[in-house]
């Protein structure tokens, strides 16, 4: 049954059409004809995790579990590893208590070695047993664990009862002695929400908002008793749940994550309070239609235009790129 629905999950991201929309295009920058720089000395290093990551770029959750995961995670993690950046794996619920089911994940360790970052992921209801597993698995750096009610509520056979998942995180972040990362998977992460995290101990936040992968669209498109299709635009976009989630102390690290596809989604999302970002769906379609080069090309063209808009925008490194100044317009504006 989870096998088949990871596959159903893939095989409907891509049939997906609906266009949601990250409000990131409401976010102006401001051109910077005298860059007193040289492309080649643009440095987009950066610390997550206390590793140093050659880019801020994170491959972020999507599969793991079976025989064409593994060849997925085969390669993302040789992505992750020739772009020195982290990679996080898909749900581990599938090998938990299925030693065969852990090939597909060990593979993302393997390719990476041990001075990359690979991140583990399970939902936020995991007990502490399952946690300390998901991370022995495959080394894990961090533990993500995903908050997602909206796709649980459109699954079939989805959970229904979201009692108690916040003192369960707590009990985690208490006892785990590795970094705990919540996310979101596409419906974003309000400030009130961010607010409750940060006060039971959690540092990391990926806010994952909608404009990006939609799973209500996904889940919808696996049966066809309820219509959700009215729901579609449901969520908090990217560039709003980032933008709130920063006003809480400087001590949480925000991912941006949701709709991120081009160099200046990156940017945008790094001067509006990111530290790093995360891409899911948009790799993995470059993979799946043009395979291993394809997705290569796709990051290396995202990295030469990120260093070129950070020439036009004058900021040599990303610490000066965080702080770059903007503006904020239309929809964006009336709803911050
Ligand atoms: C995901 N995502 C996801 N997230 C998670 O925490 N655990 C998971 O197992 C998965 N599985 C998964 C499968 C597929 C096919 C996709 C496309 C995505 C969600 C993902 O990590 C991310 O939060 C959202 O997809 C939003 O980012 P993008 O896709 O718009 O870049």
């Amino acid at each position: 049954m989870r096998e088949r629905r990871k596959k159903e999950h893939i095989e409907n991201y891509l049939r997906t059409s609906y266009k949601g929309d990250t409000l990131l295009g409401d976010i102006f920058l401001e051109h910077n004809s005298l860059p007193n720089l040289n492309l080649q000395d643009i440095d987009t290093k950066t610390i997550f995790l206390g590793k140093t990551v050659d880019y801020p770029i994170i491959i972020n959750a999507i599969t793991g579990g079976s025989d064409f995961s593994w060849e997925i995670n085969r390669d993302l993690s040789q992505l992750a590893k020739e772009f020195n950046i982290p990679m996080a794996v898909g749900s581990q619920t599938i090998a938990l208590g299925n030693e065969e089911n852990r090939e597909s994940f060990k593979i993302v360790r393997e390719n990476i070695g041990e001075d990359g970052i690979v991140i583990s992921n399970l939902n936020a209801q995991a007990s502490m047993e399952d946690v300390k597993t998901a991370l022995e698995i495959i080394d894990g750096d961090a533990i993500q664990l995903h908050l997602n009610p909206a796709q649980e509520l459109v699954m079939k056979e989805g959970d229904r009862n979201f009692r108690g998942i916040l003192d369960n995180i707590g009990n985690i972040v208490k006892n785990i002695d590795k970094p705990v990362i919540i996310k979101e998977v596409g419906f974003g992460i309000s400030k009130e929400v961010a607010e409750k995290l940060y006060n039971i101990g959690v540092r990391t936040i990926d806010v994952s908002g909608s404009g990006g992968t939609n799973f209500i669209e996904i889940e919808d498109i696996r049966y066809n008793d309820i219509d959700f299709s009215d729901l579609y635009s449901w969520g908090i976009p990217t560039a709003l749940t980032l933008i709130k989630c920063r006003e809480l102390p400087k001590d949480l690290t925000l991912i941006a994550s949701g709709g991120i596809r081009e160099s200046i989604d990156i940017v945008k999302s790094l001067v509006i309070g990111g530290n790093m970002v995360g891409i899911s769906g948009e790799i993995l379609s470059y993979l799946l239609h043009g395979g291993y080069d394809n997705a290569k090309e796709y990051l290396e063209e995202v990295i030469h235009k990120l260093k070129v808009i950070m020439v036009l925008l004058g900021k040599q490194n990303i610490e000066e790129l965080r702080g770059t100044s903007y503006k904020v317009t239309g929809k964006l504006k009336e709803l911050i």
